[in-house]
């Protein structure tokens, strides 16, 4: 099977490479001089660099690592790529004077979004560009349209935009071309592609155009391009249909159109690619049954149709046929797999390296895993019950996911091979004591166990796993205390909803902390917070709601980046004021249930900048009208999903929660909090808050949730709340309010609940007329002082009908406040957490996918052994 593969490739590469031997030339001193001037001007890091570091001026130039001499000694190749190179390239750099190139790239650096320099129109020689992922930016420039030799151009980047014709016209001879991510400037282009390609190159064997916003359907004349070998335009919007126009691409090897919007059935003349190596459909709409066709093509070697709409029973032996396939994926369609009862010598040639068989309605475990060397395993989403066989482990198995199954046990003896690096088992039934032998040399990055029912302590031998990057252990029965090693290299730790005690050891290691994601929620940890957590400086969430912590407001959290905090339901004290904390990425801060005092004022809610808006941000999204906070959820994820690297700050930068309530607090609600317009949930309730509510509350246009309720506010209502569209929940009960109640829309959907307790409010929603008690807007002083007295009175009496007395002390609130209201609200939040993380969620994916892809090439490398 290798020589055909090996044939297709060296088919491939000399059928249109420019072939360039290197020669044992000698090198001549000009070409020398300006190759070392390039390495002078080049700014790379001589720790990354493994070709520009070595060059030497001892040696013969034309062996350095990375170049290339003709017969005569010009240097006709320059292979840059990967080499941490930074900055830029300027028009005049002696790479320009080497004018007998023709193969440079310079893929994988850092050029930090200069421009392509158009230097390099001087090289016309070139048949071989690559500037694929180089840092560069901005327009291509037209200097690169003159380089009529190339025969091979890739410049795919995110940051750089193209003017699709410009750049193809008079590159008839181009026969590879790859512009992966590329921006295509006009929305004309963006559709007309297909007809702009196949016009000019004719000819061409690669394309791959992923990711460029491009839309269907395909020309006509797209389908000429008879002599596509490659062809890639994954996320792209090609939909809805792909026509059955396959017949006559006899040499396609590689078809990728995952993410394109595609539905309906596969095309029959998928039958005619015989040819046909790699097949990706993932990710579309693809549905009916899989065609018996695709069974038929003899060379497959990576079939993945993961994430469709098949239905149907599938026969799992009718691919098991295909020898060469090594990566197969099913995963995540309608699909009931079958996985066939054959014997083991039936499965004797098989060559799989990776399996995808998630949400494939298995009841058990497919037996011929147990004959192959698996690398990549994905079972998740089914029904398999029992234990898991002591096999899957296998010797070379990279990611394993079993999540979401019935699965009780781990068969004994088991041994997790050095080369795992991703287990998934949450969502199990796994119980027991859990033993993890971490083998030495462990790649172990990911764990997650979470909601299965584990229990006993956490075991030490995690600390072996030293690359241990995300650890998930919520929802199970663990018990005992955190072990302190395990908090030393550990970037996301999840230990929420089980019974772990003790205090959280203050063992954030000294030099370097990674932690990034803290959540302790739910355990019945004691003890302070650590001070050594003061050196998180990436920590971005923390939550240690629902423990028994006793401490004061942890002021050493210096993380700038922190933008959850929640200490709910703990023994909190004291006044939330840090000397130089400034929190500017702050959204949700909930502190409630502890006891908290001190005055509002005292605290400096105007440098909380992320929960103030940035106008931009509405302008962009405009129109209040619209707006409502689902849709401002999705343009969120939107968001995030455009700014792939992109930091969390910039993301969500609108959405705000602050929690208080049922704490000490006194003093005025100070008017600061009106600028955090971003806000979306503010509670103060159950706290001893006087003054009146301020005006400034009229600016949070966000605010879905308002509660001021149980404290001892006074005046009247402002007005302004009336135009606070988006309210759906107001808790104004039980304070010393006055006046009337102000009119709108959206006021008159709230009952008297959200009102009662305040004697001296009039309105529509308390059914209390407010002519009637004009009088007591009248009041002489005195009168208005017994008035008070009056209200205080009764506010003491309803205070205690609903179970506490105010100042007898806050164990008495935060028992009330644990239960009861709580709890729904709480929940509420969370499931916030779980939107704006949504993110990490998103990152974990594209993770796997990513090493999936790795895991491929892994494959294609022993391939061509
Ligand atoms: C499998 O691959 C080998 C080597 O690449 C090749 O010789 C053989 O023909 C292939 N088998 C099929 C059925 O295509
Ligand atoms: C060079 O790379 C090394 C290893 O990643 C890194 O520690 C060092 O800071 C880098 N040097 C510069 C100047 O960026
Ligand atoms: C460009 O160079 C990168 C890095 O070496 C490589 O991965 C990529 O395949 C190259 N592109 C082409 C078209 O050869
Ligand atoms: C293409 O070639 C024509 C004729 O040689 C020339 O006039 C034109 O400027 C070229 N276009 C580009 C974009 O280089
Ligand atoms: C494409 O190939 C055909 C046949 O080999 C040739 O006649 C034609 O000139 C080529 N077109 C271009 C634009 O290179
Ligand atoms: C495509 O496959 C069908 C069925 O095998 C065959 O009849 C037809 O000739 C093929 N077409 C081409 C262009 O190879
Ligand atoms: C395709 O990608 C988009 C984002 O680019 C994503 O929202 C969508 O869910 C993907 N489609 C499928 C079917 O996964
Ligand atoms: C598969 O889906 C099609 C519609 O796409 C439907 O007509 C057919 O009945 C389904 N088959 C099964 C076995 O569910
Ligand atoms: C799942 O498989 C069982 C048999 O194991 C079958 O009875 C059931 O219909 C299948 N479910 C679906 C949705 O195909
Ligand atoms: C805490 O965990 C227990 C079980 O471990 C669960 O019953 C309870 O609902 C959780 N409480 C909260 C507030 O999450
Ligand atoms: C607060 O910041 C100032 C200067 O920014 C610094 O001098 C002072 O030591 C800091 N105080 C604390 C308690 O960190």
């Amino acid at each position: 099977m290798l020589p055909k593969l090996f044939f297709v490739i060296s088919t491939l590469i000399s059928s249109f490479i420019f072939t360039t031997h290197s020669y044992n030339t000698q090198c001549l001193h000009h070409q020398k001089i300006l190759l070392l001037q390039l390495k002078d001007e080049l700014s790379f890091n001589s720790s990354l660099s493994t070709k520009l570091v070595r060059w030497n001026e001892r040696d013969e130039c034309c062996k350095w690592h990375g170049v290339e001499c003709d017969v005569a000694g010009y240097v006709v190749s320059l292979q840059l790529d990967n080499e941490s190179i930074s900055g830029g390239i300027a028009d005049s750099s002696s790479l320009f004077r080497l004018v007998h190139l023709q193969k440079l790239n310079l893929a994988y650096n850092y050029f930090n979004n200069t421009p392509i320099p158009k230097g390099i129109h001087n090289l016309t020689y070139l048949t071989h560009l690559n500037l694929s992922d180089a840092g560069f930016g901005g327009q291509v420039p037209a200097e690169i349209s003159s380089l009529r030799r190339l025969v091979s151009l890739d410049i795919s980047s995110d940051y750089i935009f193209v003017k699709l014709e410009m750049l193809v016209r008079n590159l008839t001879g181009l026969r590879e071309l790859y512009l992966d991510d590329v921006n295509v400037n006009s929305s004309h282009e963006r559709r007309k592609w297909s007809h702009i390609i196949s016009s000019y190159l004719p000819n061409l064997t690669a394309l791959s155009l992923s990711g460029c916003g491009l839309s269907g359907p395909l020309a006509k004349s797209f389908w000429q391009l008879h002599s596509l070998s490659i062809l890639r335009l994954d996320y792209n919007n090609l939909g809805p249909e792909l026509p059955d126009l396959f017949a006559n691409f006899p040499t396609l090897t590689t078809l990728s159109l995952s993410n394109c919007s595609l539905k309906g059935s596969i095309p029959s003349t998928f039958a005619n690619l015989t040819n046909l190596i790699r097949l990706d459909l993932s990710d579309n709409s693809f549905s009916g049954n899989i065609p018996h066709s695709l069974f038929a093509l003899p060379s497959l070697l990576e079939l993945d149709l993961s994430y469709n709409q098949f239905n149907g029973t599938f026969q799992l032996d009718k691919f098991l046929s295909l020898a060469n396939l090594t990566l197969l994926d099913l995963s995540h369609n309608r699909l009931s797999v079958d996985v066939g009862n054959l014997n083991s010598t039936s499965y004797g040639n098989l060559q799989l390296k990776g399996l995808g068989l998630a949400s494939c309605n298995l009841s058990h475990f497919p037996n011929f895993i147990k004959y192959l060397d698996m690398e990549y395993l994905d079972l998740s989403y089914n029904r398999i019950g029992g234990e898991i066989p002591s096999w899957i482990w296998g010797t070379q198995l990279r990611d394993l996911d079993l999540s979401y199954n019935l699965l009780t046990d781990l068969q004994k003896p088991y041994h997790i091979p050095a080369s795992l690096r991703d287990i998934f088992l949450q969502s199990n039934q796994l119980k027991g004591e859990l033993h993890l032998p971490i083998p030495s040399a462990s790649q172990l990055s990911y764990l997650f166990l979470a909601n299965n029912s584990l229990s006993g302590s956490i075991p030490t031998s995690l600390c072996s796993a030293t690359s241990l990057y995300v650890l998930d252990l919520s929802g199970n029965r663990l018990s005992g205390s955190i072990p302190p090693c395990l908090l030393e290299n550990i970037s996301e730790l999840d230990l929420s909803q089980n019974n772990i005690s003790g205090s959280i050891p203050d063992n954030f290691p000294m030099d370097r902390c990674w932690l990034e994601y803290l959540d302790l929620n739910n355990n019945t940890l004691e003890g302070k917070i650590p001070k050594s957590l003061e050196r998180c400086e990436q920590l971005r969430f923390m939550n240690v709601g629902n423990n028994n912590i006793t401490d004061s407001f942890p002021c050493m959290l210096s993380s700038t980046w922190l933008r959850v905090l929640v200490l709910h339901s703990n023994r909190f004290h004291g006044e939330v004021r840090c000397q130089n904390m400034s929190w500017p990425s702050l959204q949700i801060l909930d502190i409630s249930s502890n006891q908290f005092s001190g005055n509002l004022e005292s605290i400096n809610f105007s440098s909380w900048k992320t929960m103030m808006l940035q106008s931009d941000v509405q302008l962009r999204y405009g129109n209040s009208n619209f707006y409502n906070s689902q849709l401002w959820i999705s343009l969120s994820i939107t968001l995030i999903m455009k700014g792939t690297n992109s930091e969390y700050h910039t993301i969500w930068p609108e959405f705000g929660i602050i929690d208080f309530s049922c704490n000490n607090f006194g003093g005025e609600i100070p008017n600061a909090i009106g600028d955090l317009t971003s806000l979306h949930q503010l509670n103060f309730s159950h706290n001893a808050l006087n003054g009146s509510i301020p005006n400034s509350f009229g600016q949070l246009r966000n605010l879905e949730s308002l509660d001021l309720s149980v404290n001892r506010l006074i005046g009247p209502i402002p007005v302004e709340l009336a135009g606070l569209t988006f309210l759906q929940v107001l808790n104004l009960s039980y304070n010393k309010l006055v006046g009337e109640i102000p009119n709108g829309r959206q006021f008159q959907t709230f009952s008297a609940d959200s009102f009662k307790g305040n004697a001296g409010l009039c309105g529509f929603n308390l059914n209390i007329s407010c002519s009637d008690s004009d009088d007591s807007d009248h009041l002489s002083p005195e009168e208005d002082e017994n008035g008070e007295e009056k209200r205080e009175i009764e506010w003491e009496y309803v205070s205690s009908a609903l179970g506490y007395v105010v100042g007898v002390g806050s164990i008495a609130w935060t028992l009330l406040c644990r239960r009861s209201f709580r709890e729904r609200y709480f929940e509420k939040i969370e499931e916030i957490v779980d939107k704006i993380f949504y993110e990490r969620a998103r990152r974990r994916r594209h993770e796997r996918r990513r090493r999936r892809v790795e895991m491929r090439n892994e494959v294609r490398r022993q391939q061509r052994r």
